[in-house]
């Protein structure tokens, strides 16, 4: 296992849509309530809005309102319009995902704030080149991770497979966090799983998010997220061992 360089945290997901946005914002949320100068990024962006040129990114604005943060430049360096993975959009909009590029984003970051959440594209094996992928971004901003999985039935299987890919790449996991868990007319796969997952991988549960009433990533609205994920989230273990937990 490496150690991380830097105060921070990449949140990476079993899958697209799984929540990522949702929990890198309630930790960033979470963070400034704690007096905490949080930074967000998210590397590489598809499915912008807007004119060439001027790509907006949902999930930076997301992120970037969440925390506070300026620098829309560093916090989302590169954009596609295509709802494509990385790899694919740039061949498709022949525009070249630079690696260096984000790589010096993510430290000028650093230089910003004391603690920078990272969200990721996908899953940690989603393509950004032919030869490079999510969980080489992690490898070089040597962050730890927190998996964000979805509640329900089949969530066993793509949980398991991404924290053996975390594994394997030798990634410092602080826990999953289970996503848009019922209040009402839950599923015993949505009670069990987290127990299950816990006692087949051994890693910590950090908690669970309910489906959160006003909140919408796409019209940036958080309903109450900074609250909800204070009280259900184990946050002391994403930043155990980083000035940030002092
Ligand atoms: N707990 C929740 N309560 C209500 N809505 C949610 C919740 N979690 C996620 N959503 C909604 O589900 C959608 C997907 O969530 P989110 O954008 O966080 O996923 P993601 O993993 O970041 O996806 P992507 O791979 O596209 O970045 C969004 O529209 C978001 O508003
Ligand atoms: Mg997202």
């Amino acid at each position: 296992m490496f150690s991380s360089s830097k105060p921070g945290i990449f949140i990476t997901g079993t899958d697209t849509g799984a929540g990522k946005t949702v929990v890198a914002a309630g930790l960033a949320l979470a963070l400034r309530a704690r007096g905490i100068k949080v930074g967000v990024m998210k590397p590489v962006a598809t499915d912008c809005q807007g004119v060439p040129n001027r790509l907006v990114s949902l999930d930076a604005a997301f992120l970037m309102e969440a925390a506070e943060n300026e620098f829309p430049a560093l916090i989302s360096p590169s954009r596609f319009r295509n709802a494509l993975s990385p790899h694919v959009a740039s061949i498709v909009e022949k525009k070249d995902i630079d690696l260096k590029k984000i790589y010096k984003a993510y430290q000028e970051l650093h230089k910003h704030y004391d603690f920078v959440i990272v969200e990721g594209i996908g899953g940690l094996l989603v393509p950004l080149t032919k030869d490079y992928f999510v969980s080489n971004l992690i490898r070089e901003f040597r962050l730890p991770v927190v998996i964000v999985s979805r509640a329900g039935l089949g969530t066993i299987n793509h949980t398991l497979l991404t924290v053996d890919a975390a594994v394997i790449r030798g990634f410092d996991i602080r826990g999953i966090i289970f996503n848009r868990i019922p209040a009402v007319n839950y599923s015993i796969a949505e009670v069990t799983n987290p127990k299950v997952i816990h006692d087949l991988s051994g890693v910590p549960i950090l908690g669970g998010l309910p489906e959160i009433e006003g909140l919408n990533v796409e019209s940036c609205r958080f309903g109450k997220l900074r609250e909800i994920f204070q009280e259900r989230i184990q946050i002391d273990k994403i930043l155990a061992g980083t000035p940030a937990a002092v």
